[in-house]
This record gives structure tokens, C-alpha cells and sequence, in this order.
């Protein structure tokens, strides 16, 4: 027990140094808006999605740029399970052809990664480590198109899900532009 509360204060002193260390250089607090969405979206290679994204959340009201990369996590995460869902499903009803079938269990692996690289992706903005937001958005991203790949192995077959995984990219760009202007302590 006692070594158990030791572990534990250990943990949560340790949690707050990274923290403190992790906020430096301090990020000066700006509210949000239309503009400053303008101008942060203005810095992503998708722009319009961008906006439609931040635009359409109530919680962007007032919000600061990490504030903004917050969401546009949010929408990630849900779009990475909703994908999920979705192969589940498709491959509840393809079992007549093989090569399908293996494509999408394969693709449930890689998305299942993916699920778990975007959890880790929202941990880590949490903690504003920025480095490591960067390698898990990097990495899911890479197991989305490793699922894409998987169907473009046999000639006549194409992902049935390729337009949500063209989203989900696209998504993940937008996070990793905007954390790219977090690390670089950019605030507006
Ligand atoms: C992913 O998010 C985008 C933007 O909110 C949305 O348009 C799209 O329908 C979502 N896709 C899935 C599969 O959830
Ligand atoms: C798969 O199909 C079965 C039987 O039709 C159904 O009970 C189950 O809910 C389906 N699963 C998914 C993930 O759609």
C-alpha cells in the first residue's frame, strides 16, 4: 500500500514538472474567432475543410490555437472509430470473396492501430508534446493508407472506403499543420 501511494505522488510530481517544462516557451492566451480560424486554417493544405471543421464546433467560440488543434483531434478520433465501424460492417457482408475478405480484416488491423495512434496523438497534445502528436497523427495516417494499399494488390479491386480514408487524411494534415505551429509557439 504505502509503496503504491509513493508511486503514486512520484507520478503525479513528475506529471506536473513535464507539464510546466512542456508549456515553456509560454503560449500568450489569444481568444479565437473567425479570424484567428482564417488564419490558422490559411496555414493547412486543406483550407476549406479546415474551416467547415472549426466553423461548424461550438466549442471554437473563443477558442485559442491549441484550443483549435484540441478539436480538430476530436473530429479525428471519430472519424478513425466511425472507419472502423465501417469495415466491420462491410465485412460482415463480403464473405463469398476472399480477397476482399482478407483486405478488410488486414484493414481492421491497420485501423485499429490507427485507433490506438490517435489515442496516443490525444494524449500527447494533452501534454503538449508536440514531437510526439506529430509521430502518432504520422503514424495512423500511415496505417490508413497501408489499408488503402491492400485492395490496389489485385487488378479490378478497389477500396470501398476510400473516400473516408481520403477524409481522415486530410483531417490528420490539417492537425499536423496546426501542431506545427504550436511547436513553434505560435499563438494566432
Ligand atoms: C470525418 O469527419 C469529417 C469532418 O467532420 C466528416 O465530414 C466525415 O463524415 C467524417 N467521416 C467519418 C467516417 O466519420
Ligand atoms: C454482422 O451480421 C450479423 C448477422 O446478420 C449481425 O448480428 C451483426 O450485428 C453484424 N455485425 C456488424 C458489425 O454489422
Amino acid at each position: 500500500m504505502k509503496s503504491i501511494a509513493i508511486a503514486v505522488a512520484f507520478l503525479v510530481i513528475s506529471l506536473c514538472q513535464f507539464q510546466i517544462l512542456a508549456q515553456t516557451p509560454q503560449t500568450p492566451t489569444t481568444s479565437g474567432g473567425n479570424d484567428l480560424i482564417t488564419k490558422t486554417c490559411s496555414s493547412t493544405p486543406h483550407v476549406e475543410m479546415c474551416k467547415t471543421i472549426l466553423q461548424s464546433s461550438p466549442n471554437s467560440k473563443g477558442a485559442d490555437l491549441y484550443g483549435l488543434a484540441q478539436i480538430v483531434m476530436n473530429i479525428a478520433a471519430s472519424n478513425v472509430s466511425n472507419i472502423y465501424e465501417s469495415i466491420n460492417q462491410l465485412q460482415n457482408g463480403t464473405t463469398v470473396d476472399s480477397f476482399l475478405d482478407s483486405c478488410l480484416t488486414d484493414c481492421l488491423e491497420s485501423y485499429q492501430d490507427a485507433i490506438d495512434q490517435i489515442e496516443d496523438s490525444v494524449t500527447a497534445l494533452e501534454f503538449k508534446a508536440y514531437n510526439d502528436v506529430n509521430t502518432w497523427v504520422s503514424a495512423a495516417m500511415s496505417d490508413a493508407a497501408t489499408c488503402d494499399m491492400g485492395f490496389k494488390e489485385k487488378q479490378g479491386y478497389q477500396s470501398p472506403i476510400a473516400q473516408m480514408t481520403t477524409v481522415f487524411d486530410q483531417i490528420c494534415k490539417i492537425i499536423l499543420a496546426i501542431n506545427k505551429l504550436l511547436s513553434q509557439g505560435n499563438s494566432n
